[in-house]
């Protein structure tokens, strides 16, 4: 495996995992690994001391704000919540605007928002690292946990069957990037019309091609789940489709990680939810509750992933 140097990193942006290339986020993930490590052990990192990072959020979040804010806190440095309800983003002042005003006081932006445009445009003015808290599109802060989360308890990633039952959504789409990079055999099983975008299969795929990964989209989600070593599943209705969720909850009926999805895939199969979670909706109570589930251990991998990307490119 080629060795990046670690200072190549700075002053990128994190939109999308598919920027990066295999050796990248190995990379990530070995300094996600080794904060991890040092923060267990009790041994202080301050390697952002002095530094700033503005964390603009017109959406809500419980695990994505806490573990910038705290990770950022852990690095040294400070983070700053920016609600859009507050600046004046929410009141018509331009992403342009805002990518230049806070490229000259703060050393990062984390922004969650529902356009992924938004977050785009907001790197093109910003002289700053910008870091993808989710947007419509993609959520690839939460892959780079899961992919870490994956390592810890199956050992590797390159040949793993990942099995994604549910919405064609950011998760989706994330998971797909990031398992096709990583080697993995991504297989999504989503009902028509909620199936991912055909677009971002199509890199995916490419991707998977160039690094020995599999991405492929079915209909069955028993099918998807057949020893499988990872089960996946994500809310029908994601934030801002409220408004869709009874004809969702319809069209959902079956994509669900049961005992039955269990038994379907290896008996050494584990379970992840990016969370929040619906039980008794796409996932059942009882397993996520389960022996196989990691849930926690994913959410909490959120801070150590994020202190990586963070320390890597601010
Ligand atoms: N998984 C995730 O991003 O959670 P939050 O919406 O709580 O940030
Ligand atoms: N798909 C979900 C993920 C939440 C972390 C949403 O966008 O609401």
């Amino acid at each position: 495996m080629k060795t990046i140097d670690r200072s190549s990193f700075k002053g990128r942006d994190f939109i999308s995992l598919h920027d990066f290339s295999q050796e990248e986020l190995n990379c990530f993930l070995e300094v996600a690994h080794e904060l991890k490590a040092e923060q267990k052990a009790g041994h202080p990192h301050p390697i952002l001391q002095g530094k700033t990072l503005g964390m603009i959020f017109t959406k809500s979040s419980t695990r994505t704000r806490v573990s910038f804010e705290v990770g950022i806190y852990q690095l040294g440095g400070q983070g700053l919540f920016l609600s859009g309800r507050d600046i004046q983003l929410g009141r018509g002042e331009t992403i342009a605007d805002t990518a230049r005003v806070l490229s000259r006081m703060v050393d990062g932006i984390m922004i969650r928002t529902f356009s992924h445009q938004e977050v785009l445009d907001l790197a093109k003015y910003a002289t700053i690292p910008i870091i993808n808290g989710l947007t419509d599109l993609l959520h690839p802060c939460q892959v780079l946990a899961d992919l870490m989360t994956i390592q810890e308890h199956k050992g590797r990633l390159a040949g793993l069957k990942l099995a994604y039952v549910g919405d064609g959504n950011n998760m989706a789409h994330s998971l797909m990037f990031g398992g096709a990079k990583m080697g993995l055999h991504v297989v999504i099983a989503s009902p028509s019309g909620y199936k991912p975008d055909p677009a971002i299969v199509t890199l995916a795929q490419e991707d998977a091609k160039a690094n020995g990964g599999f991405v492929e989209v079915i209909d069955d989600p028993s099918e998807a789940v057949k020893g499988a070593d990872v089960l996946y599943t994500d809310v029908w209705a994601s934030m801002g489709q409220e408004a869709e969720a009874s004809e969702r909850m319809k069209a959902f009926q079956g994509y669900q990680i049961s005992s039955e999805s269990l038994k379907l895939a290896q008996p050494s199969a584990i379970v992840l939810h990016c969370l929040p979670a619906h039980r008794g909706e796409e996932i059942t109570d009882e397993v996520i509750e389960g022996a196989q589930s990691v849930v926690f251990d994913e959410a909490e991998n959120r801070l150590h992933a994020q202190k990586a990307i963070m320390a890597l490119v601010m």
